[in-house]
């Protein structure tokens, strides 16, 4: 039996799972907590991956493994691989200014979607460096390196201390503004118009290339950003739509072109198998759930009977959810809004049903504007903590309009970047076709209505 470890390493906590290569058979698994905030040391990734790795029971017998991590965030290294100062997080805004004047110095998002297929926002790589540059400049001018988070855990599992030997994905690649999956090429121009000079930047693998080696000798794979692990993870077919509800909220597929909006609402990021990714990505998702919970003073299981109590629509109460600001559509200052509070929505059911409908409002757009730049969409998967929710599970169907499977609760990430290292140690041309297990089905059933009355109130 060959067993290889996924690792994912996301906002919130670190997940290890060690699965059978040949089958995905989960063997053992473990999991450790993360620190809160948008400004994270990279240590605390690494002292919560020793100890996820130690519940798994260790990586002594695996043949390969591979990381998957949240994408985007600033790790800075000195010349002899030192962290510069903590890393600053997808979720982090404070680089919104620094992303606007990136679109104007180049001329507008048109010009970035035809570089790299993305446009600046304030989670972008590049936009981060920009703010290190304009407000931190000792800690820039003993930058000599940058890399993701999912990079980073690689290469201190690899052992090296050589800034020169980190290696990333085309998947993570891709989120960083100063790479395009277009031409699979680093665009070093972007990188110094954005941080004001050079500096080292990690090889790009394909899809079974090798980042290292563990102790035990066994190779590391590529590894990927969380949501193309999620994708490989969940096995999903051409026209499935997968939508995560985590931290983030995110709504990809898997493509053969890149999407190039020059909106910025769609980014074309790239997957783990050599395609793309087209993607949307909100800021406020199980978060979402989280406050009403705590604005109703209720769990998370209550809340879902009660939002499932109140009729579709809540009676016109429509809440805005842009709790964490947002990210699509760009506002990074917003907060968020409750609309139509009357007498009689004004109770704790209405409240819970109109957080649950306007977290999957975002989400609904996020699909129509995938589909607006030509995504097949035919079924949405659903996946992320989120999808536990009874409400959200029996909602989400209402307002994609599409028929929604819900696979069981499970490391989806984790699970990805698993079977990526299963496709390196096995030496196979294709990735191993792991079998999924049966998800639950919720058929479409439309209520137009929820979205009309969101639409009315969405600030743009
Ligand atoms: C994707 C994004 C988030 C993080 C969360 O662009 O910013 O989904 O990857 O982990």
């Amino acid at each position: 039996m060959t067993l290889v470890a996924g690792i994912d390493s996301s906002t919130q906590s670190c997940k290890v799972v060690i699965r059978e290569a040949e089958t995905g058979k989960l063997v053992r698994q473990g999991r450790a907590a993360h620190p809160d905030g948008t400004e994270v040391h990279p240590d605390a990734w690494w002292a919560a991956l020793q100890e996820a790795i130690e519940q798994a029971g260790g990586l002594d017998d695996v043949a390969a493994a591979s990381v998957a991590g949240q994408q985007h965030g600033m790790v800075v290294l000195d010349e002899n691989g030192q962290v510069v100062r903590p890393a600053l997080l997808w979720n982090d805004t404070r680089s919104a200014g620094a992303a606007a004047d990136l679109i104007q110095e180049l001329g507008g998002g048109e010009k970035w979607a035809d570089a790299v297929g993305i446009v600046p926002v304030a989670s972008f790589t590049l936009t981060k460096l920009r703010w290190l540059a304009r407000n931190e400049p000792s800690n820039a001018d003993r930058t000599a390196a940058v890399c993701l988070p999912h990079d980073w855990l690689t290469w201190k599992l690899s052992g090296s201390t050589d800034i020169s030997t980190i290696k990333t994905d085309r998947s993570d690649a891709s989120g960083t503004l100063y790479w395009s999956a277009k031409t699979n090429q680093y665009r070093p121009d972007l990188l110094e118009l954005g941080f004001g000079r050079l500096i080292e930047t990690p090889e790009v693998l394909g899809p079974t290339g090798i980042a290292g080696h563990l102790p035990n000798g066994a190779p590391l794979g590529p590894g990927a950003g969380d949501n193309a692990a999620a994708l490989f993870g969940t096995g999903a077919a051409p026209g499935d739509v997968v939508v995560s509800i985590g931290t983030s909220g995110t709504v990809f597929v898997s493509a053969e072109v890149s999407p190039d909006d020059p909106s910025g609402t769609v980014a074309g990021f790239a997957d783990v198998t050599g395609r793309f990714l087209p993607i949307v990505v909100t800021l406020n998702a199980a978060r979402v759930l989280d406050a009403a919970t705590k604005l109703l003073g209720v769990d998370h299981e209550e809340l879902s009977r009660l939002a499932l109590t109140a009729p579709a629509g809540a009676d016109g109460l429509v809440l805005i959810p842009y709790l964490e600001g947002e990210r699509t559509p760009n506002l990074p200052d917003a907060t968020g809004s409750l609309h139509g509070l009357t007498l009689k929505t004004s109770d704790p059911e209405h409240l819970a049903r109109a957080a649950v409908e306007g977290m999957l409002c975002a989400l609904a757009d996020g699909l129509d504007a995938l589909v607006d730049r030509g995504a097949a969409a035919n079924r949405v998967v659903l996946v992320g903590g989120g999808a536990r929710s009874e409400a959200v599970r029996r909602v989400a169907p209402e307002l994609f309009g599409l028929p929604v499977l819900v696979p069981p609760p499970g490391e989806y990430v984790a699970d990805g970047a698993a079977r990526q290292a299963a496709w390196v140690a096995l030496g196979s041309d294709e990735p191993p076709a792991w079998t999924a297990e049966t998800p639950e089905v919720y058929e479409a059933t439309p209520v137009p209505l929820i979205r009309e009355q969101y639409k009315r109130v969405q600030p743009r």
